[in-house]
């Protein structure tokens, strides 16, 4: 089988990891304060854990580098990333301490050593990167779903501790003590403090940890507050941005007092951009990628143009991966002057969506009307003359651009390219001559 970290088994395998991590985080800390006396089902539960994070270790010794991180996944630098890296924390995690411990030393040494038995739980957060790929769950509710998860981790040991310092009456119920301690550790962390339960005031011990509680209660409810904020807003980033532009923009027209109607076109523009491209800007992506990067993601978002013009399909591979590459997506809005007659030419378009009119210099004849699949503006860059018409976006028009400069690298790399729209050409030029 082969393991890297996109395969099934390692995503299951790491969240078994983690629910034994859990399970010692909170099995550990009750032991501590209820004195290590492990029954037969801790014990085989507790022998488990052990022989698991064992596997886990030889499984991580022969995982696969991750591509991103290593082109050719190489096996023995895999292994040495893993001993310099989690390798000691996963030995430490793994060793049964209570088990070899219990009997011989005292209970605060074999506490001590216990401890490093929480170690594992770092594991999880080196897991969450994967799991927020892979659960493809919003960003924002994984942090929130893990600071959760660690916060209650925090309380329970907070109360573990809060049982050891008290006095406990003789004969009480060590899961209840427990229980009314977690319950302290509520109401003081959310700095609600009903008072029910209090330090006894003549020992400084219970007063210093009540005093660090509410410190770090106060502390962790602001966190919450201010992240829980931070977080809702953050849930839908990609509105939110878009929201912020349009908001932006809007008062930027409002203060320099713009006509309503340029107003309205803006909005719609801005409307039509999130309902199409849920208000991501293609380019402005792809100019922050590295170049490598940038043809693989241009390839993959141009593709659906191939599918839509004729003059496309059945070329060339290699012809269209260069055009595929070159092209640059952008959106005209209803009645604007895409191209005007007369104009210098430095670029020509596909149409990927929408409907444009090819009309006269004065702009009442209507040559013609066409729409997805099609393209214009390739009179002017094959014959170096001003453009012979002026094109208008009936509606909201997605094309694609191709520049004068990229054009005249494919049509020179690609001879019969050239040869299929100068046909093309020279047809719409008779049809107005
Ligand atoms: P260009 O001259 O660069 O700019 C105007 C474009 O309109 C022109 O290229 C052609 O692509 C396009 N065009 C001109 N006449 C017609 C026609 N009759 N039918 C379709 N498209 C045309």
């Amino acid at each position: 089988m082969e393991l890297n970290n996109k395969s099934e088994f390692i995503f299951f395998w790491d969240i078994l990891i983690s629910v034994l991590a859990t399970y010692l985080a909170i099995q550990v800390p009750y032991d501590m304060i209820s004195g290590y006396n492990p029954s037969g089902s801790v014990l085989i539960l507790n022998l488990a854990v052990t022989t698991v994070f064992l596997v886990d270790i030889f499984i991580r010794f022969s995982q696969p580098l991750p591509h991103h991180l290593h082109a050719t996944g190489h096996h023995i630098s895999a292994a040495q990333r893993y001993l310099k890296g989690w390798f000691v924390i996963d030995v430490l995690a793994m060793i049964p301490y209570e088990l070899i411990f219990t009997g011989h030393y005292s209970l605060f040494l074999t506490g001590l050593f216990c401890v490093l038995r929480l170690l594992k739980i770092l594991r999880i957060v080196s897991f969450k990167a994967a799991w927020e790929y892979r659960i493809k769950l919003n960003p924002g509710i994984v942090r929130l779903v893990f600071f959760f998860y660690f916060l209650l981790l925090c309380m329970h040991w907070l109360a573990c501790g809060w049982v050891k310092i008290r006095i406990a009456p003789p004969g009480a119920d060590m899961l209840h003590q427990y229980i009314l301690a977690f319950y302290w550790c509520v109401t003081t962390i959310t700095t609600i403090g009903y008072g029910d339960i209090t330090p006894n005031h003549d020992r400084n011990i219970e007063l210093l940890y009540t005093m660090g509680a509410q410190l770090m209660g106060a502390g962790a409810f602001g966190y919450i507050i201010g992240n829980i904020a931070t977080l809702l807003t953050n849930l839908d980033v990609a509105k939110t941005r878009h929201r912020e532009r349009v908001d932006g923009v809007n008062n930027y027209m409002r203060s320099k007092k713009m006509p309503k109607l340029l107003q309205e076109r803006v909005h719609h523009y801005y409307n039509y951009l999130w309902n199409t491209r849920k208000g991501y800007d293609d380019a402005t992506i792809l100019s922050e990628l590295p170049e490598s990067f940038r043809y693989e993601f241009a390839l993959f978002l141009n593709e659906n143009i191939i599918e839509k013009v004729p003059m496309f399909k059945g070329a060339e591979p290699a012809l269209l991966k260069e055009i595929l590459f070159f092209l640059k997506p952008c959106i005209y809005a209803p009645g604007d002057a895409i191209c005007t007659y007369g104009d210098i030419g430095d670029s020509m378009y596909f149409i990927n969506k929408g409907e444009v009119e090819v009309v006269s210099k004065d702009g009442n004849q209507v040559y013609a009307t066409i729409k997805d699949g099609d393209f214009f503006g390739e009179i002017a860059l094959l014959l170096k003359q001003p453009r012979n018409a002026t094109i208008r976006a009936v509606g909201y028009c997605d094309l694609y651009l191709l520049s004068k400069e990229s054009f005249d690298k494919v049509i020179s790399d690609f001879p019969d390219f050239e040869k299929n729209i100068q046909k093309m050409a020279k047809e719409r030029m008779s049809k107005q001559a």
